[in-house]
């Protein structure tokens, strides 16, 4: 078994959304070296202001209120960190506590366009490049290459098989998933850890103590490892479903002349996917509709944006135009004719039945072994209740619902699997 004390460097593939949320974690865990490696010096120049400005905001409860008013993350929940508290529970740092500062932290980054020097001397290797399969797989055969032989490498992929991912690299044994769920990794609890076909029990136990490490300021961190691989992991695979829902909701809406603006206004923003990345979106659908079913391909307005160059957030424009501040939003008051088409329409019910179906399928297949495990991955992942806590009692209402609704839409996909169907997950505890 590798000493964990002897992971001291640690590598980071991409300076993007993710790569610079993960290398800020990896700091504040106190690696003596921390290095990002991505295409050229802008790029990492952007990331390392990123952190810094992120470091920062931790060093006072001032810094951080203004942060968060400025980040537009600003969520009840986010509002609601008791900041003292989750910052002394920094024990490895104690920026306050210790009197480290960001200086200290930051003079830890390094930042290197030459993957081959930037992994050199890395312990472990967390990449977070685009949602593509082969630009994953020719950075880890570089990894393969260039790192020393002993390095654990992780891909933070949020949909994609690690096996496929890993067929290059030359130790598939020492390939990980190592998910992080949500494009803020200091405010978000549950890391999946996932097995390709060939990932050795040491590369994921040292993966799971890795990542139980990372401070979150939302509390301890939640780590779970899949049983073997699958598509979207747990918490993707049943929000990806969801979204089919969205989807449809959404072209009906249209087709209806209902604008964008008054979903918006009506409460469906889409401020998330423009934070999240409409490529992320758009390659996360086109790998489900690729590996899983066609009824997951992505929905019109996102192939729109896409072609169109408008990713979102990260390059100031996607659904929204974004400043400094946040999305420029000038939303209207919501018509009548909005509140009777959502009335008609919508049902918060059949997501509820999607999510369900698609846990059962995980449980299904062997992904997961229980239920209730389940729902805590989904609490500890988006803050809300999993799909099994009403589905238990609801599923035999639900499945009905879910024959109207692929009947509707003629999504075939959504139909009740077995397990379902006839409440046998109950078994799975
Ligand atoms: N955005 C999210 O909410 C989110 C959440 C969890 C996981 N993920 C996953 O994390 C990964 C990265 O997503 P992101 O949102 O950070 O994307 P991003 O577009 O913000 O960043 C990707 C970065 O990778 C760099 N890059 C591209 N090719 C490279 C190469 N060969 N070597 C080094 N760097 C390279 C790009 O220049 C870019 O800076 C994806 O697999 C995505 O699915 C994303």
């Amino acid at each position: 078994m590798v000493d964990l004390d002897k992971i001291k460097n640690m590598a980071v593939i991409g300076g993007g959304i993710m790569g610079s949320g993960i290398a800020q974690v990896a700091l504040l865990t106190g690696y003596e070296k921390v290095t990002v490696v991505d295409l050229n010096n802008q790029i990492l120049l952007k990331s390392k202001e990123t952190i810094q400005k992120r470091i920062e905001a931790l060093e006072s409860e001032k810094n951080f209120e203004k942060f968060l008013s400025k980040s537009n993350n600003s969520t009840e929940r986010r509002e609601n960190i008791d900041f003292k508290k989750k910052l002394s529970d920094f024990k490895s740092v104690g920026i306050i506590t210790n009197g480290v500062n960001t200086s200290t932290i930051m003079g830890r980054l390094k930042t290197e366009k030459d993957i081959s020097k930037g992994v050199a001397d890395a312990d472990f290797i967390i990449e977070a490049v685009p949602e593509i399969l082969n630009i994953k797989q020719t950075v880890f055969k570089k990894l393969g290459e260039f790192s020393p032989p002993h390095t654990i490498l992780a891909s933070n992929t949020s949909t994609m098989s690690i096996t496929k991912i890993a067929q290059f690299s030359g130790r598939p044994e020492k390939v990980i998933g190592m998910h992080f769920h949500t494009f803020f990794p200091i405010f978000g609890m549950l890391i999946e850890i996932t097995p390709g076909n060939e990932s050795s029990k040491e590369s994921l136990e040292i993966g799971l103590s890795i990542a139980q490490k990372f401070p979150s300021l939302m509390g301890e961190r939640f780590t779970i490892q899949l049983e073997k691989e699958s598509p979207g992991l747990i918490a993707n695979r049943i929000a990806i479903t969801g979204a089919i829902y969205f989807s449809w909701l959404i072209n009906q809406a249209i087709d209806n002349g209902i604008s964008r603006e008054q979903l918006d206004a009506a409460g469906f923003s889409s401020e998330g996917a423009d934070a999240i990345g409409i490529d992320t979106v758009y390659y996360s659908a086109k790998y489900f509709e690729d590996n899983v079913s066609p009824d997951f391909a992505p929905s019109k307005r996102i192939i729109d944006l896409f072609n169109a160059g408008k990713l979102g957030k990260k390059v100031g424009r996607g659904f929204y135009e974004w400043n400094e501040d946040g999305p420029i939003k000038n939303l209207p008051p919501v018509e009548e004719k909005t509140t009777e088409f959502l009335k008609d329409h919508s049902d918060p019910e059949t997501i509820s039945a999607i999510k369900l179906n698609e846990a059962c399928r995980l449980l299904e297949e062997g992904v997961v072994k229980s239920y209730e495990l389940i729902d805590r991955v989904i609490m500890k992942g988006t803050f809300i209740e999993g799909p099994f806590v009403k589905g238990k009692e609801k599923y035999k209402e639900w499945a009905e619902k879910l024959y109207e609704f692929a009947e509707i839409t003629g999504k075939s996909y959504l139909k009740p699997c077995d397990l379902m169907e006839s409440g046998r997950f109950l078994s799975y505890q």
